[in-house]
């Protein structure tokens, strides 16, 4: 009797996870929504003076975009002026040298520059980024992964060309669609031939990694429609691609009633038949975004670009850092008030060097975190590294990870727990089931402005 009541709530479970597969992108754990104000602060000498990273990840965060677009929930501001963006250069120039002395020895295998549109800076502020990187944080960039995010309306000869000689691996870019409707309906005024131009000027620098992004579940778009954008990235034969499903919000600009084509949410098949292409087409799958091929022409190693590595040293009003047991960053926005309001704290600030927003992490959570960050991922968990770093063991700690072995969604093999195919198709679904209930509640007595 027993038994059979248990296998019913177990179907059901696995019923309602599968129902809605879409509920929350877990790009960190824990989110920036749970985030709090710390009472009393903490002085970031004393956060940073115990950290043992193996690696350390340097993040500029550049909160700018020519405009907002109709999906978009980052913390980012429609801003073209130049001066704006000086001065917040300025201020990324004097957290850096406050920063510096903090961050003194630690080495970083990677680099990102991120945003917003980093690439919305003249090419002089972009050659600044790179000088501040290397002069005040200790960048070597013979060593380290640099990554850049850009979009087709600001890629320019200039502003490669800066890319170029401060050794840029990896460029990423957001084209979102191909299709000049599926673009205006997300508030995207972005024509077809300027996004094939600018990827020609970038196919011309022959960085030694190109990624793109893509969306999918757009306003009127068909699995076909889809499709023919994905074959149209895949004639530039990007060494990565990211596939994201649509997410949206009530405070972005598209709502989530408009995502449905025909009445239908055609996001899974979408991710089914792009999945099926790019295998076919000799890319491997990371994660339920993320489709790759081995790279050639560089003597730098690539690493997988992820903003979640511990020890993430993040400058600029929006980025996060992390140690081990704080995750800080400055406070979190979307409209354009409360993010206008965000950056001119920061530029107007004199002083970087306390953490007063975040999130500590008890002994729970940086299991939890640990979990989540590699189960979402294609190789999923090393159940021994997890025991050597923590002194137990990874289902004792997180006995509900046996409901995703008993339903096919995880598998147990080779000593990783890893999400199956169909497991990771879902990944969304599970990172969103898998967030304690401390940190949900936090999340949702957010409210985002
Ligand atoms: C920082 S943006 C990329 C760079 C640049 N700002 C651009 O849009 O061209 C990172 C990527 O996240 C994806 N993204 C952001 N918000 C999203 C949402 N609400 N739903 C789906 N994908 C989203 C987009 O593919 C976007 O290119
Ligand atoms: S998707 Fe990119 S360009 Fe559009 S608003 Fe967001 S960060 Fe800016």
């Amino acid at each position: 009797m027993a038994d059979v009541a248990r296998e019913q709530r177990e179907a059901q479970w696995l019923q309602e996870l599968k129902s809605s597969p879409y509920r929350s992108y877990l790009y960190s754990y824990p989110h920036k929504t749970a985030y709090q104000v710390l009472e009393p602060p903490i002085p970031l000498s004393e956060l940073w003076r115990e950290e043992q990273a193996e690696t350390y990840f340097l993040y500029m965060h550049i909160p700018f975009c020519a405009a907002r677009c109709g999906f978009c929930n980052l913390f980012t501001l429609p801003d073209r002026r130049a001066d704006v963006h000086e001065e917040y250069v300025d201020a990324l120039e004097r957290q850096a040298r406050q920063w510096a002395e903090l961050l003194r020895g630690k080495p970083f295998a990677r680099f990102a520059i991120g945003g917003g549109t980093p690439t919305l800076l003249a090419a002089q502020q972009l050659e600044r980024l790179f000088y501040i990187a290397q002069e005040f944080m200790g960048l070597d960039p013979e060593q380290a992964s640099i990554s850049v995010e850009t979009s087709p309306d600001t890629v320019t000869r200039e502003r490669l060309e800066v890319l170029k000689r401060n050794r840029v691996d990896r460029v990423s870019m957001g084209i979102q669609s191909f299709i000049e409707q599926e673009a205006a309906a997300i508030y995207r005024p972005q024509k077809p031939q300027l996004v094939e131009a600018a990827l020609e000027e970038l196919a011309a620098y022959s960085f030694p990694l190109l990624n793109l992004d893509l969306i999918y579940g757009l306003p009127g778009q068909t699995v076909d429609s889809w499709l023919y954008s994905v074959e149209r990235a895949l004639a530039y034969e990007p060494g990565e691609l990211f596939i994201y499903p649509l997410y949206t919000r009530e405070h972005t600009i598209v709502k989530p009633e408009q995502m449905r084509s025909q009445g239908q949410d055609i996001r899974l098949a979408c991710y089914n038949a792009a999945r099926e292409l790019l295998l076919s087409r000799g890319y491997e799958q990371y994660s339920m975004r993320r489709f790759a091929r081995p790279i050639a022409g560089t003597d730098k190693r690539i690493l997988d670009y992820s903003c979640q590595e511990e020890g993430m040293v993040g400058l600029g009003c929006g980025a996060r850092s992390y140690t081990r047991e704080v995750h800080y960053a400055a406070r979190y926005g979307v409209s354009r008030a409360a993010t206008q309001s965000i950056i001119a704290d920061y530029v107007g600030a004199s002083s970087y060097l306390m953490a007063d927003y975040g999130f500590v992490l008890n002994a729970a959570e940086q299991r939890r975190r640990y979990m989540l960050k590699a189960l979402l991922h294609k190789e999923g968990v090393e159940v021994a590294g997890y025991s050597a770093r923590f002194g137990s063991h990874l289902l004792d700690d997180l006995p509900e990870l046996n409901r995703l072995t008993d339903s096919g969604l995880a598998a147990l093999q080779g000593g990783r727990l890893a999400l199956t195919d169909e497991g990771l198709a879902y990944s969304d679904a599970i990172g969103d089931w898998l967030i304690s209930d401390a940190v949900r509640r936090r999340m949702e007595g957010c409210v985002v402005v």
